[in-house]
């Protein structure tokens, strides 16, 4: 018991800052946070707008995605979700600004700036067992403030690279359930993207038997 409730298992997956600005922190939400999380999914799933696996360029993505406070189409963010059903997204929950605000405070450590970071969109990514991301820079928003990143479910192997291309230089990590990573300052527009999940990674109780959620918290400085 002790040692499911003490496992030693971050001194594997340190905290780290890959490059001014993007921070890793390995299992930053609780067991009883993340299954929170994955509960609140199910509902905003079965809000006014169902989960959409949005077309770039004229390819349907793998992944689905559900939006909070703004609707993201590519490229820009409207209040009605006009490619999907025209309905209004659900607003953002306080809960979650909050939980981009510790975030950020832990990522870069508490200041005014951090204190006053209040995203307004969280971008909710499902992905199932053969749903990836390609590389791509966030930069739909007029807001630079940094990009909070939160896992539930199973591993992926995320790649975190440079602003300027996407190929090489580029770090491939893996992101667990529970895991935070933020990106900021310098690090805002680092093209990055997920390669793969891994099937059967989602750690028991973390509310998620199959498939992986993603959040991204932003600030679109639209209003
Ligand atoms: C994203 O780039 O918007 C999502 C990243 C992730 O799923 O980890
Ligand atoms: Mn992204």
């Amino acid at each position: 018991m002790s040692g499911a409730l003490f496992g030693d298992e971050l001194l594997e997956r340190p905290r780290r800052e890959l490059a001014p600005g993007a921070v890793h922190v390995p299992g930053w939400l609780t067991l009883e946070q993340q299954a929170w999380i994955a509960e609140r999914f199910r509902e905003w799933s079965a809000g006014p707008v169902p989960p959409r696996a949005a077309a770039v360029r004229g390819h349907e993505m793998s992944v689905k995605t559900v939006c909070l406070g703004w609707h993201w189409q590519p490229y820009r963010y409207t209040r009605e979700a006009t490619d999907v059903n025209g309905a209004r997204v659900l607003p953002l929950p306080d809960w979650l600004e909050r939980v981009g605000r510790l975030a950020v405070a832990e990522a870069y450590g508490p200041s005014k700036t951090v204190r006053q970071y209040a995203p307004d969109t969280a971008l909710v990514n499902y992905y199932d067992e053969d749903a990836r991301m390609g590389m791509h820079q966030d930069k739909d928003e007029v807001s630079r403030a940094p990009v909070v990143s939160l896992s539930v479910g199973n591993s992926c192997l995320f790649r975190f690279g440079n602003s300027e291309s996407r190929a090489r230089p580029y770090e491939d990590l893996v992101l667990a359930s529970g895991d935070l990573f933020v990106f900021g300052g310098p690090a805002r527009l680092a093209f990055h993207g997920v390669m793969k999940t891994y099937p059967g990674t989602a750690p028991a109780g973390c509310g998620l038997e199959t498939g992986r959620i993603n959040i991204t918290l932003r600030v679109t400085g639209l209003d």
